[in-house]
């Protein structure tokens, strides 16, 4: 692995319940060094957003989880973190499928086409106004075939080829780092202007839902806390957190 610090300090943990869960653990009890990577090809109870499961097939797919130290970032600017590990992701599966059409859903999915290729879990501990320490945690659909929810693809699926599991984990490694020092040298804008380029739906009318009620809006960008910013029919912005609004 070609990087400086990210996955440097290596943990392969045969099976576990939840990377980001055994990091965690991890961190009370001894200090990893930034960068550390906790992987496992076996993960029995991975964690979603809100609250969700993560499933995933023994030996078929990437669990992993990155533990990253950014103390140089606010509080407020901690959605920094979600763009530049979503666009990690993105570059990973770019380079994986060649000229297939990767899009970042908002706020951290990744989707080939319509459908979602892997997800990322971040989860911070804050000191007063700082993020203390943050787990990085990646999921990616990499050899499954079969899917109980619909809207799940595979590389495989997208490709109609096997991938080597270690070999993905690694350049994973080298693409975050890359983008991690990008943000480290305060080049948010930059980091902004990558992140809006590959959303899901930017500057298209289509449905959304929210508190029940359907309606049509376009995506006009993301606030600096990382709320969705919405246009609806008459003009008006609307911004929504991830609890708020739902993609139909
Ligand atoms: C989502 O799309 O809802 C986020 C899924 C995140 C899954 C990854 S797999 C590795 C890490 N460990 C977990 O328990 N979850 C994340």
């Amino acid at each position: 692995m070609k990087t400086l610090f990210v996955g440097q300090n290596s943990i392969h943990v045969e099976s576990l319940d939840s990377t980001n869960s055994y990091a965690s653990e991890m961190m009370r009890q001894i200090a990893l060094p930034e960068g550390s990577l906790i992987y496992s090809f076996v993960q029995l109870k991975g964690r979603g957003q809100r609250g969700n499961s993560w499933e995933s097939e023994p030996n078929k797919n990437v669990a992993l989880s990155l533990v990253m130290r950014p103390k140089f970032l606010a509080v407020e600017e901690q959605f920094s973190l979600t763009k530049i590990a979503s666009l990690a992701v993105a570059d990973l599966m770019a380079e994986m499928l060649g000229s297939e059409e990767i899009r970042i859903k908002w706020p951290n999915d990744i989707y080939v086409k319509d459908k979602k290729i892997a997800g990322i879990l971040i989860e911070n501990t804050l000191k007063e106004s700082q993020i203390q320490a943050s787990v990085v945690g990646i999921g990616i659909n990499v050899n499954q075939a079969k899917f109980t929810a619909e809207c799940a693809t595979s590389l495989l699926l997208s490709a109609g080829r096997e991938f080597d599991l270690l070999e993905l984990t690694g350049r994973l490694c080298e693409l975050f780092e890359a983008k991690y020092l990008i943000l480290r040298a305060g080049k948010l804008e930059a980091v902004e202007a990558a992140y809006l380029k590959q959303l899901y739906r930017i500057g298209e009318w289509a449905e959304y839902s929210s508190k029940e009620t359907v309606f049509e809006g376009k995506i006009k960008g993301v606030s600096k806390i990382g709320k969705l910013q919405v246009e609806l029919k008459l003009g008006e912005i609307k911004e929504f957190d991830l609890k708020e609004i739902r993609f139909i």
